[in-house]
């Protein structure tokens, strides 16, 4: 990415959210509703990173001498809070499934279609076949889109391919996505997200495929930091969760899991036991695995658009900030259960289907999001020192950003210090 070698100075929003506080651990209970907003806010950004926040009186003063050296951005009335960032995606697959969307919409299950070779079977073959260059394209598109909806980093999970090879293809084009999209990738190992049907019959022996080849390779070319798995009833169990996630944690790889999505699976209480990263969706998680979460920090990534697409009970995310487990939220972005990059909507449904406040989940979308995915050092909140991605939306404060729902409000998305989005579409 080329880098602006000319000052970029952000004035005067109407608020300007910075998230403070929040990177050394994640935002809990009530720190995530007293979120840190500067009315009149400026912020000064150099070299890519971010330089200095404040009024626009105090910054104006502070740069009196060096005004003219800057190309400004006029932030009044409008929002401005750090790039969102997107904790959990399957980004990297080929086709499209709204045949399955139509089943569902006449009663079939999301898991009876998958056990009838549909579903996450359906984009394995897709993505198998394709190539990295269709892979690519389709891949890049639903980034840019990404990037509209002021998305400046998102994780995305191979998954599609459950063969070496076809994992592999999937974290390259991951990969060269990262090298080449102002967006930034995080990736994720998912090897482990359907017994292909080849194993039907034999899945330990997919397991242990996932174990002694697949894992080792992907650590050795250095192609993830995370690995997940989908622990449900009929996918992998809770023994295989766990056997896979140790796996990979012997090789560096940190542990997320997709658990308790569909019916309660103690996948909750997995995560907490092994210490992940993360746990997500968390739709039929118990008590006692929220309780659990809490005391040993797990982070949960909350997905409400895919109990809205798939029309379940969306997790109970005031239960879980009231117990003190740390928030974050995502799209889940997939051909499946969660066909959207909007992150500002499943904010919108974060607050009308799981009881959270405007100002939560704005911190489960940033300040948390990027702790789920260890860049909290880097990432999510407007502070000194940190990589200048800056969202602008076009609303005058972060409530009417969640009230105004189903509208994107992007006006402005600078990434690394560098202005991508400009007017509502790619600079
Ligand atoms: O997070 N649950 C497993 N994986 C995805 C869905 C993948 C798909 O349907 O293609 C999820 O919901
Ligand atoms: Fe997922």
């Amino acid at each position: 990415m080329t880098k602006q070698t000319k000052p970029l100075f952000i004035r005067n929003a109407s608020q300007l959210v910075t998230m403070e506080g929040g990177s050394e651990a994640p935002l809990v209970g009530k720190q995530m509703e007293q979120i840190q907003v500067i009315e009149n806010g400026s912020v000064w950004l150099e070299d890519g990173v971010i330089r200095s926040v404040g009024s626009d009186e105090e910054l104006v003063e502070a740069y009196r001498d060096r005004l003219g050296e800057a190309d400004i951005i006029d932030a009044s009335g409008k929002l401005v809070t750090p790039g969102l960032v997107d904790p959990h995606t399957h980004l990297v697959h080929a086709g499209t499934r709204e045949n399955e969307f139509n089943m569902r919409l006449q009663g079939a299950t999301y898991m009876e279609i998958m056990n009838n070779g549909g579903g996450i079977h359906a984009t394995t073959t897709a993505t198998r076949k394709a190539d990295h260059q269709q892979l690519f394209s389709e891949s890049k598109k639903r980034l840019d889109l990404f990037l509209l909806h002021g998305v400046t980093t998102v994780e995305a999970k191979s998954g599609y391919g459950l063969t070496l090879e076809a994992e592999i293809k999937q974290l390259e084009v991951a990969k060269q996505l990262h090298e080449q999209h102002p967006v930034d990738i995080v990736s994720t190992f998912m090897g482990a997200h359907a017994v292909p049907r080849e194993y039907k019959e034999n899945p330990d022996r997919f397991v242990d495929i996932v174990i002694d080849e697949m894992i080792p390779e992907v650590a050795r070319r250095r192609l993830a930091e995370f690995n997940d798995v989908f622990c449900e009833r009929g996918v992998f169990t809770p023994e295989q969760s766990k056997r896979i996630l140790e796996a990979g944690m012997k090789h560096g790889l940190l542990p997320k899991i997709h658990a308790d999505e569909i019916e309660p699976y103690e996948g909750a209480e997995l995560a907490a036991e092994i210490g992940a990263v993360s746990a997500d969706h968390l739709l039929r998680a118990s008590d006692n695995g929220i309780r659990m979460m809490a005391e040993k920090g797990v982070i949960a990534v909350l997905l409400p658009g895919t109990a809205f697409f798939l029309m379940a009970e969306s997790a109970n995310g005031r239960k879980m900030i009231d117990a003190g487990v740390p928030v974050a939220i995502s799209t889940d972005c997939n051909p499946g259960s969660s066909p959207t990059v909007s992150l500002p909507l499943i904010m919108n449904l974060g607050c009308l289907k799981m009881g959270m406040t405007p100002a939560e989940v704005l911190a489960a979308a940033t300040i948390n999001a990027a702790h789920a995915i260890k860049r909290a050092d880097r990432i999510g909140s407007i502070e000194p020192g940190k990589q200048a991605d800056i969202t602008i939306f076009d609303v005058p404060n972060y409530m009417v950003l969640q009230y105004r729902y189903g509208v994107n409000h992007v006006h402005t998305v600078v990434k690394g210090g560098v202005k991508v989005v400009d007017g509502g579409r790619l600079a």
